[in-house]
């Protein structure tokens, strides 16, 4: 390759899940797999374990020791394969967004510490980390004994050892409340999941605008934990929204991330500090995610906060040109539109 030659690069695309990621001629299959975010089942990293089967459906692959062509339909490793033009490959084992099948997990409680003057901070341990699989972005549920589930989103990324909840809980507020208690008795307890659709199989090959309110802070601080360790080049803009600037419980962090990551940027929007009551701070959030003048056709969105909050925001971009298709959150599917509840 002439000396400042880009590598080629070939699409690798995926089936059933319809993932799909860039690998040059020259990294392995997994490698590039795991570069775009993409959690394919590994261990050895070496052809004997077999966790990284897939079949090849179309394509020119090589094996990297042997230098041979993979044949059509022919098995194949992906940490010891090569891309040698765009490839079709059958892989089961890989998910897409919406195909985990939610289970219950018992979870030891490792911490629950309060990070603010309403805010918990909880890491949780499964004895069998191995058996989840979720994606960064997703949620779970606190099952408790005579109550109804409590959805948290998951704050940390896919491949951390614990998993990681921002609970908001005043004496008032009785069912977070009653979660909170329980994490404190000691005991184990008992989660389902993966929930949720707003969420990241691989990472984006685009802009990523990230909105959030209040807690919502922790579904990007997955995404954002994710994005950071698959080492993804794409920019990545984060809006926080709060009423009061206490509400902010991890404002630091965010800080660190943009000192850090140069294609991080962190935009803090607080409310008015007089009124804890004021509801315009929603608005306020979206006037400022509008005013931010992106390219709004080549951008993806991810957004947490309230129905009121998600609607207003997705109206106002899909009107300035963003693809609705690019818009994700989850209130679009526990608070649909049109219904008694969220009326349009
Ligand atoms: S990771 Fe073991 S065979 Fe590929």
């Amino acid at each position: 390759m002439a000396e400042g030659a880009q590598p080629v690069r070939h699409r690798v695309t995926l089936r059933p899940s319809g993932l799909s990621f860039l690998a040059s001629g020259e990294a392995d299959l997994l490698t590039a797999a795991h570069q775009a975010g993409i959690a394919v089942p590994s261990a050895c990293r070496n052809g004997v374990c077999e966790l990284c089967e897939a079949l090849l459906i179309g394509g020119r692959a090589l094996n990297n020791r042997t230098h041979a062509l993979v044949p059509n339909a022919g098995r194949l490793m992906l940490c010891r394969t090569q891309a040698a033009g765009h490839l079709e490959l059958e892989i089961e084992a890989v998910m897409a967004v919406g195909e985990i099948t939610p289970r219950k997990f018992q979870a030891k409680v490792a911490e629950v510490k309060s990070i603010s003057h309403d805010v918990y901070r909880v890491e949780l341990q499964l004895p069998r980390r191995r058996e989840l699989t979720f994606h960064a972005g997703q949620y779970l549920s606190v099952v408790l004994p005579e109550a109804d589930p409590c959805y948290f989103s998951i704050a940390s990324s896919p491949r951390a050892e614990k998993l990681e909840l921002h609970i908001q809980a005043t004496p008032d507020w009785v069912s977070a409340q009653r979660v909170i208690d329980a994490l404190r008795s000691g005991r184990p307890v008992t989660l389902e999941l993966p929930h949720g659709r707003a969420c990241l199989a691989a990472a984006p090959e685009k802009p990523l605008l990230m909105v959030a309110a209040g807690t919502g802070f922790a579904q990007m601080k997955s995404m954002v934990d994710y994005l950071r360790e698959t080492g993804s080049d794409q920019p990545v803009r984060l809006f926080w929204g709060v009423r009061r600037h206490e509400d902010m419980y991890l404002r630091s962090l965010a800080q660190r991330w943009e000192e850090e990551w140069p294609e991080f940027t962190f935009v803090p929007v607080v409310g008015d500090s007089e009124d804890n009551d004021w509801s315009g701070h929603h608005d306020q959030l979206v006037r400022t995610v509008l005013a931010s003048g992106d390219d709004w056709s080549n951008v993806r969105v991810m957004a947490s906060g309230s129905p009121t909050m998600v609607y207003t925001l997705m109206d106002a971009l899909v009107a300035a040109g963003l693809p609705e298709a690019e818009f994700h959150s989850d209130v679009l599917e526990y608070a649909p539109r049109n219904t008694p509840q969220n009326p349009a």
